[in-house]
């Protein structure tokens, strides 16, 4: 698909996110030739930096090869200030100077990579100054994470926004959604003929999705204090992913109609019930101890964590959603940050056969259907399979497809798929308002809960193990997966 020319202007670009993301996954794009004919990236943000400034810090972030010196030209700052409306008007000359200059269409995408208190004010002060809205361009607006912080910072947060910008114009990023392992979830499903019959309640028995840290918090307890594992990966990534495991085939693949299939899996979780809270979900926060003959500190000794923090570093749970392919089938989630290992997976159980032939159902092999979304990216099937010689014993055994095996393809980084679908306007793998918003409904109560009533523990468990133990008890007649045990 072609892309228009643009100007992509990035707010935040002194921070973390556009050194480590998004300039990387612009000059991947640049090199594989994907960006626009004509194109400039405008970093803003409050320091003061002239171009080459800017354009020299991104030397540390990208790989110093022939092709660096001609991206970095297409960069351009612009210090600014977000008091007052007035405070846009350098933004808006520069914007015309370089769209002047280099003759690129007054095409803008607007992403927002700030601290969350700006995602409000920057987009009031575009609209103040004409920079909201074109009649013969494009407007787009990427606002980073978080989107909130619980349904009614969300819900306010989308309110405000669409008073500046319409919701055809607002992305929403995700960057799980942007992962190739996690849209071939929907490949996996829809074009395979032997899977989709399956994929119900009927031969399926759980689902679990895990996705395991093995760092800490590294120098961001600052901010993960006020997060936690519940708001900084549950309530948007993973239960994105699980949008994409439990959605019904949508008509076509385009971009509201795939939200369209998402927000019904989430309007079909079933309430967790504050009083419910203690029996569905479990919180864990990792504790000192020592790996591979290393001490390792708890996380209540990190750097800007309080001494007493309350804050959970693990979340399990445990849910239901009650529609018609998937009543009585329990999902459950994992995640946390100094687990023994990092991964990210998906696991169908399947059930068992109904009649044991070869002894009883424990003989029986395990199907499982595993997707890697990372880092060894693929997919395993585990299938029972005659073990050679005497008698019938079954032995399960693994087909194993790794993504590092298609030697002529990359795998691209999220940031990159998702930069270069916002270009050419394309909102699938971005989260509509309105399924953020269901998200956080399902997710509030457990926060509720948590805050207001101290008798629900948390559990602490040593850095580097799987967790608490209270978890394992979740799965009633199972355990969950444990990728490198
Ligand atoms: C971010 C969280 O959104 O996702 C981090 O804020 C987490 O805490 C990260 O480490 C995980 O992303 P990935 O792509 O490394 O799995």
């Amino acid at each position: 698909k072609k892309v228009e020319d643009q100007i992509l202007i990035i707010f935040g670009a002194s921070g973390d996110l556009t050194k480590r993301k998004l300039i990387p996954a612009l000059f991947e794009l640049y090199k594989q030739n994907l960006l626009p004919n004509k194109f400039a990236v405008l970093g803003a943000s409050r320091s003061a930096l002239s171009d080459d400034e800017f354009r020299s810090r991104a030397d540390e972030f990208i790989p110093n090869d022939e092709k660096r010196e001609e991206f970095k030209k297409l960069l351009f700052y612009q210090s600014v200030q977000n008091n007052e409306a007035d405070d846009f008007i350098p933004l808006k000359e520069r914007l015309d100077e370089i769209s002047g200059a280099l003759e690129i269409e007054q095409n803008y995408v607007f992403y927002l990579s700030t601290p969350p208190s700006l995602y409000p004010v920057i987009p009031k002060m575009l609209c103040q100054n004409g920079l909201s809205k074109s009649e013969n361009n494009f407007r787009r607006l990427i606002v980073e994470k978080p989107f909130g912080t619980d349904l009614k910072s969300a819900k306010e947060l989308n309110k405000q926004l669409l008073n500046y910008f319409e919701e055809e114009q607002i992305y929403r990023i995700d960057h799980y959604l942007g992962k190739e392992t996690v849209q071939n979830m929907l490949v996996t499903r829809f074009s395979n003929g032997i899977f989709e019959p399956l994929w119900n309640r009927r031969y399926i028995e759980r689902v679990e999705i895990t996705s395991a840290e093995s760092l800490g918090v590294e120098g961001r307890g600052g901010y993960y204090e006020s997060s936690g594992a519940l708001r900084d990966m549950l309530q948007n990534h993973l239960l994105q992913v699980a949008g994409f495991v439990a959605m019904e085939p949508p008509v076509v693949v385009e971009a509201d109609a795939i939200r369209n299939e998402t927000l019904k899996v989430f309007q079909s979780l079933r309430p967790i019930k504050e009083n419910e809270v203690s029996r569905y979900v479990i919180r864990g926060q990792y504790t000192a101890s020592t790996i591979g003959g290393k001490k390792v500190a708890g996380y209540r000794e990190e750097p800007g964590v309080d001494k007493l923090s309350r804050t959970e570093t693990f979340v399990s749970l445990k849910f239901f959603i009650d529609n018609w392919r998937w009543a009585g089938v329990p999902f459950y989630i994992r995640t946390g940050k100094k687990l023994p290992t990092r991964v990210t997976e998906i696991v169908i159980h399947f059930r068992k056969v109904p009649h044991h032939l070869f002894g009883n159902a424990s003989s029986d092999s395990n199907n499982q259907l595993i997707i890697r979304i990372q880092p060894d990216e693929g997919i395993l099937l585990k299938f029972g399979m005659k073990t050679p010689g005497a008698g019938f014993k079954v032995q399960t055994v693994n087909m194993d497809f790794h993504y590092s095996d298609l030697a002529d393809k990359k795998v691209p980084a999220a940031y990159e798929r998702l930069l270069l679908d916002c270009m050419q306007g394309d909102a699938t793998l971005y989260s509509r308002g309105d399924a953020v918003e269901a998200a956080w409904e399902f997710v509030q109560p457990i926060i509720n809960a948590w805050e207001t009533n101290p008798e629900i523990p948390i559990y602490g468990y040593p850095a580097g193990s799987w967790g608490p133990e209270e978890s394992a008890k979740l799965i009633v007649n199972g355990d969950w997966r444990y990728p490198c045990k």
